[in-house]
């Protein structure tokens, strides 16, 4: 066992010759506060850092490293804070290492295909970027408008258009990365092919901000597809709008490039939220589809034929969004379905649960069953056509606080035993962080989970680069919160 050091005023000297003087964060609570939790309500999983620094390049984030190895002091990496399990969170304190300033576009190739990009960008920009010439990049988390880069490729985020364009790790190509000992290192580069050792980019994307800390990312662009449609399409209930979800691409024949869900109870919670009119109120169900191409009349009659498909199994409308106003505004309410959640009842777990696609009309009359066994509500949404749904466990206003945790915690034992019984598992895109850290062995051999320990371990043998993440540690086995400064051995790999 050993302990982490506090952060001193010597350390916090040292952090401003670094950085500089403005952008260190010490002794101000409030400040501090924003870096205290990611998009997790769960106070369990929030904890304020002793200092926030933010280092414009590479070298600076490389003496800050070696600096928090000198002083064993925990350091968190942070993107925009959009995330979900809490994997920017300093629960152990210390220091947080935000990206925020590192916000540029490096280089756009056109001859290759890729842009090379800082790690606190925010994605959205980088399709804004390339839009005119005719580029754009795949990724298409529902933060899009917020989330930063790095984050998405610590993530390995998924999002809305994983069905047909892959999750972020098909698009990243390269990456320099500061290590946890403070090396800076080239990983990939802008080679589609490269089988030259041990795939480190893939190793590096969803590492949830463990093992090295993204300083360029270089990402593989798509020409831009010069049509695209929706469909929003309403059904009676949940079962028949599910139902569909595999038959349009198995009976079908048509990969969408999204197939997104939500239920009844999403649909109006975002709406009134937004104050936004969708067609919804007769519905219990809602699918929005979207196919996109380089000829209009191919994504015209690859929606018709999905359109014609759902009526002929009960859907009970289909309404076409061909232009851009109206597609917008569909998905601005399917993306803030979270925040409106969020806002309407902030004691919740946001699960994002992932089982292959043909099994989701299993899950459902699951998750029916989960909510009436326990009384809780799970209203649940999310990217149906790949599988992953976001099943939300919600305090009612009438259940009493206390004895909540212990009933969200039995609700989600059963709710992963369902879903690995699918063929699932615990997180598709949200990743394990610190909310999920302790259920890993539910789904994990524990073999496999001491095998990423050790690969931890190499990279950072005194567990300073955001400790206490993903694999549960005996000491902390039942207490998923923030913990105190000591370190287990499982933690440093002994
Ligand atoms: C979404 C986030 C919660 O899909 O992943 O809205
Ligand atoms: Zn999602």
């Amino acid at each position: 066992m050993r302990r982490y050091e506090e952060v001193t005023e010597q350390v916090i000297r040292e952090l401003r010759d670094i950085v500089g003087e403005r952008h260190v964060i010490y002794g101000d609570s409030e400040k501090l506060e924003g870096y205290a939790h990611d998009e997790v309500t769960d106070q369990r999983f929030a904890r304020q850092p002793e200092a926030v620094v933010k280092p414009a390049s590479a070298e600076e984030i490389s003496a800050i490293m070696r600096l928090a190895n000198q002083h064993l002091i925990p350091v968190t990496p942070r993107g925009a804070g959009s995330g979900l399990s809490g994997g920017a969170t300093p629960i152990y304190g210390g220091i947080v290492l935000s990206l925020e300033r590192m916000n540029r576009i490096l280089e756009i190739d056109r001859e290759n295909l890729v842009a090379v990009v800082e790690p606190g960008v925010v994605t959205n920009t980088i399709n804004e970027a390339i839009e005119e010439d005719g580029l754009f990049y795949a990724g298409y988390p529902m933060s899009v408008e917020t989330c930063y880069i790095s984050g998405n490729v610590a993530e390995n985020a998924g999002g809305g258009k994983a069905i047909k364009y892959g999750v972020t790790g098909r698009y990243v190509l390269g990456l320099e990365v500061v290590l946890p000992t403070g090396e800076i290192v080239q990983m990939g580069g802008k080679r589609i092919k490269d089988v030259t050792g041990y795939d480190l980019v893939k190793l590096m994307v969803g590492s949830e901000g463990t093992l090295g800390i993204f300083t360029k990312i270089t990402l593989k662009l798509l020409p831009l597809p010069k049509a695209a449609a929706d469909l929003l399409v309403l059904f009676e209930d949940v079962p028949s709008a599910i139902a569909m979800v595999p038959e349009i691409m198995t009976n079908g024949r048509i990969i969408p490039t999204a197939i997104e869900f939500m239920d009844k109870l999403s649909v109006q919670t975002t709406c009134r939220y937004l104050r936004e009119e969708l067609p919804y109120e007769e519905a219990g169900a809602m699918l929005l589809i979207e196919v996109d191409g380089h000829r209009a009349s191919q994504v015209e009659e690859d929606y018709e034929a999905i359109g014609e498909m759902c009526l002929e199994q009960g859907a009970i409308e289909v309404y076409v969004a061909d232009n851009h106003t109206t597609r917008e505004r569909v998905w601005a309410v399917r993306r803030n379905i979270a925040e409106a959640f969020k806002v309407h009842s902030p004691v919740q777990s946001l699960e994002d649960v992932v089982v292959p696609f043909a099994r989701i009309p299993d899950l459902i009359p699951e998750l029916e069953r989960i909510s009436d066994r326990y009384s809780v509500t799970i209203p649940c949404y999310g990217h149906a056509g790949d599988g992953n749904l976001h099943v939300t466990i919600v305090k009612s206003p009438e259940t009493p606080m206390e004895g909540w945790e212990e009933l969200e915690h039995a609700v989600l034992l059963e709710l992963y035993d369902v879903v690995k019984h699918l063929g699932g598992t615990l997180s598709g895109e949200h990743g394990v962080g610190i909310k999920r850290r302790d259920f890993l062995p539910l789904v994990m051999d524990e073999k496999l989970i001491d095998i990423q320990r050790g690969i931890k371990a190499v990279f950072d043998p005194n567990c300073v680069l955001n400790p206490g993440k993903i694999f549960p540690t005996a000491r902390d086995e039942g207490s998923r919160g923030a913990a105190d400064r000591t370190l287990s051995d499982a933690e440093l790999g002994a």
